[in-house]
C-alpha cells in the first residue's frame, strides 16, 4: 500500500555541509515502510511539479516518526532545506521494493554506502539488529571527506576517505581489502562506479549482492518509464531488457541489472 499524505515537520538539522536531516509526522507512511524503500516529496512550489525520490532513513512505525537525510542538489532539495518545525510537507510513500532483509539470516552481512548513499543503510542496520538473525553485520561506509551518520549505525563501522582524512585512503573495497573482511551478503547504496564495483567484486567472490539503484524519475508509480535500467532478462510483456527502478527497484539482485 501506498499513502499521500501532508506530513508535519517535526525536525530540521543540517548534519554536514548541504546535508539535512529532516523528521516528518506521518500517518500511515512510517507504519509500512521497510528498509531500502523510498518517498516522493513534492514541492510547495507549482513551478516544480515533479516530486523528489528520498530514501528512507529511519522509520518508527509506533510513533509515525519518519526521518529522511538529503543533500542540496538543486532546487527542489533547497527548497526542502528551508522547511521548519511545523510546516507541512506533501508526500507519497513508501515506494519501490525495498532491501530483502530476510536474505542476512545466518549470513556475513555487509552494509555497503557511499556518501549521500548511506542514509538508507540505517532503517537496514536497525532491522537487522531487532532481528538478530545475520551471522554478523558490518557497515562499510565510503565519504569523500566530511562524515555524517556515523553515531547512527548500532554495527561496527569501517570508512573509507577519498582524501584519507579518516579510516582506509581510498573506497569502500579497498576499506573491505585492508581489513580482510568477508561477506555472504551485501546490501548496497551509493554512486554509479560503487555499486559497478561492488557487482563485479561479488561476482568474482560468489557473494550474494542486493543493490539499492537510482534514476532520475517523474511519476514514482511505474507510469511514466523514465525511471528504466538495463536487466540481463527480457520482461515478459514487453520483450525488453528494461526494469522501472521506481517500482520493480530501486534494489535489484546484482546479477539481475546491468550497470
Ligand atoms: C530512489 C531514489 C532515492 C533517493 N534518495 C535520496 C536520499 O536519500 N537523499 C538524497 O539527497 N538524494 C536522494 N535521491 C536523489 C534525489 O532524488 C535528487 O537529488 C533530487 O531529486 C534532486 O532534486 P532537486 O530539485 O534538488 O535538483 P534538480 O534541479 O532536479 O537536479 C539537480 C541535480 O541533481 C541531479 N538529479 C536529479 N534527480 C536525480 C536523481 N533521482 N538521482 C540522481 N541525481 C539526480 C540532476 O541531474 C542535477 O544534476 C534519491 C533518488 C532516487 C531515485
Ligand atoms: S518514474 Fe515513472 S516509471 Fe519510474
Amino acid at each position: 500500500m501506498k499513502y499521500r499524505e501532508q506530513a508535519a515537520v517535526l525536525n530540521i538539522e543540517e548534519i554536514g555541509k548541504d546535508i539535512f536531516s529532516l523528521v516528518l509526522q506521518t500517518r500511515q507512511i512510517a507504519q509500512e515502510a521497510v528498509p531500502g524503500q523510498f518517498v516522493s516529496v513534492y514541492s510547495n512550489d507549482r513551478s516544480r511539479l515533479l516530486p523528489r525520490p528520498i530514501s528512507i532513513c529511519e522509520a518508527d512505525g509506533e510513533s509515525g516518526c519518519l526521518r529522511l537525510v538529503f543533500r542540496i542538489a538543486g532546487e527542489g532539495t533547497r527548497e526542502f532545506s528551508r522547511l521548519e518545525p511545523g510546516d507541512r510537507v506533501d508526500l507519497v510513500g513508501p515506494l519501490g521494493n525495498g532491501f530483502p532483509a530476510e536474505r542476512a539470516e545466518g549470513k556475513r552481512v555487509w552494509l555497503v554506502g557511499g556518501g549521500i548513499g548511506i542514509p538508507p543503510m540505517i532503517q537496514l542496520d536497525h532491522v537487522l539488529e531487532e532481528m538478530g538473525a545475520a551471522a554478523s553485520v558490518t557497515a562499510v561506509l565510503g565519504y569523500r571527506d566530511e562524515q555524517f551518520l556515523l553515531d547512527d549505525f548500532t554495527s561496527e563501522c569501517v570508512i573509507a576517505t577519498e582524501d584519507g582524512s579518516a579510516g582506509t585512503k581510498g573506497n569502500v573495497l579497498d576499506a573491505v581489502r585492508e581489513r580482510g573482511l568477508k561477506a555472504d551478503v551485501i546490501y548496497a547504496c551509493g554512486p554509479t562506479p560503487m555499486l559497478r564495483a561492488l557487482k563485479a567484486y561479488a561476482l568474482q567472490e560468489g557473494i550474494e549482492c542486493w543493490l539499492s539503484l537510482e534514476e532520475k524519475m517523474a511519476c514514482g508509480i511505474g507510469a511514466c518509464l523514465s525511471c528504466v535500467c538495463r536487466s540481463t532478462e527480457k520482461d515478459e510483456h514487453s520483450q525488453v531488457n528494461n526494469k522501472r527502478i521506481c517500482t520493480e527497484g530501486p534494489v535489484f539482485l546484482s546479477t539481475d541489472i546491468e550497470l
